[in-house]
């Protein structure tokens, strides 16, 4: 198969786990006789210093004329004192909004052999294996009013949380569907006890609900759910929730599995035209200096192998060769645990001898067959 594949890097340590989840494709492209074909686009700071906006329009289209896009990350200190229209983060909202990307996947899945790179108990993790559905185009992040004013002498800031109840529809199903495939559970994360679009959204997932009577529907307040996560996370499969709210879970979330640096994420829309990044940012501090974990990235390839492309089999082979890396000991120094670390190059190198049948593990194997 020929896919076309836009290539947002962004700024800080995109580009270089952008570059290892490229080598990546490439390697499954040459084992399974696909062709990948790369269109880089600028987003983020680096869009700010070269055109003078966020989001360029021609990135914009480079994306539209895509099969799929892949993002790195955006943001840095260089422009955390821009007005908003021009920040880094603008542009990754707007191409959120502008391709409708309302479904964001957040599996959080725990690896055997970083059991113990995570702060929380081993045996509260084991088998973790749940998905965070986050409604990405709405609520506070775009309602307006939004702005700052001063009103009678006095300086205020506001926000807004809005919904179309359309919008709650369209996720809440999703992640019904999601469940229907897993272990039929869904979580809907809301504050109903004080919000207005909360009492809304549990409305809604009552009568979403209705539709898949094989799935069972659970509601539970935001804060709780934030306790729960690091008390019992073996309790939940698909958690869906509004904008905000699953961006602070799906952070919190990834300390299950030792680092940020190990989720990857599928932006969806209902267009067919889906976005896959890691869910960590730009770490600007290390960037350049090797300390990246591109693994996140490159099990967004694999989200997009499978969710884009339908290609199961080259999807379970970029996860497999992660979990077989690891499993040998392989470590970046975010899950090294003060142990011997290798860098973000060492780390895509190995993963793709792993893909491409000649790494360690691999030979060993053949060796035993
Ligand atoms: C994420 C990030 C973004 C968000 C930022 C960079 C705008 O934190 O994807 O989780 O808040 O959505
Ligand atoms: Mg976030």
């Amino acid at each position: 198969m020929n896919k076309s594949i836009a290539v947002l890097a962004g700024d800080g340590i995109g580009p270089e786990i952008t570059r290892g989840a490229i080598e990546v494709l490439k390697v499954v492209g040459e084992r399974y006789g696909h062709k990948f074909e790369f269109h880089q686009g600028l987003i983020g700071g680096a869009a700010i210093d070269q055109t003078g906006t966020p989001l360029p329009e021609e990135t914009l289209n480079i994306c539209k004329k895509s099969d799929a896009i892949l993002l790195g990350a955006v943001g840095g200190p260089k422009w955390d004192k821009n007005q908003s229209h021009l920040r880094p983060e603008t542009g990754l909202l707007q191409l959120r909004k502008k391709l409708e990307l309302y479904a964001n996947l957040r599996p959080v899945q725990v690896f055997k052999s970083l059991r113990d790179a995570s702060p929380i108990r081993a045996d509260l993790i084991q088998d973790v294996d749940l998905m965070i559905v986050r409604e990405l185009t709405g609520g506070l992040y775009f309602g307006t009013p939004k702005g700052r004013s001063i009103q009678n002498g006095v300086e205020t800031a506001v926000d807004t949380l809005f919904y179309e109840k359309s919008e709650m529809e369209r996720i809440v199903k999703k992640a019904f569907e999601l469940a229907q495939s897993r272990s039929k559970k869904v979580t809907s994360v809301d504050k109903a006890n004080v919000l207005e679009s909360s009492r809304m959204w549990r409305e809604v997932a009552e009568n979403v609900s209705k539709e898949f009577p094989d799935v069972k529907l659970e509601h539970m307040l935001v804060d709780n759910a934030a306790m729960q996560l690091i008390r019992d996370p073996k309790q939940f499969d698909v958690v869906v929730t509004e904008n905000m709210f699953g961006d602070i879970l799906s952070d919190e979330a990834s300390m299950l599995t030792g680092s940020l640096g190990m989720l990857p994420s599928a932006s969806l829309s209902m267009s067919g035209l889906h976005l896959y990044e890691p869910i960590h940012g730009s770490a600007p501090d290390i960037a350049g200096a090797g300390k990246a974990n591109p693994i996140a990235t490159i099990l967004s390839v694999a989200m997009m192998l499978r969710m884009s492309f339908n290609m199961d089999k080259e999807a379970e082979a970029v996860e497999r060769a992660v979990n077989d890396v690891l499993d040998a000991g392989f470590r970046t120094a975010d899950i090294a645990d003060g142990e011997k670390c290798i860098t973000t190059n060492e780390m895509i190198h190995e993963i793709k001898a792993e893909i491409a049948g000649t790494g360690m593990i691999s030979s060993i194997m053949a060796i035993y067959a």
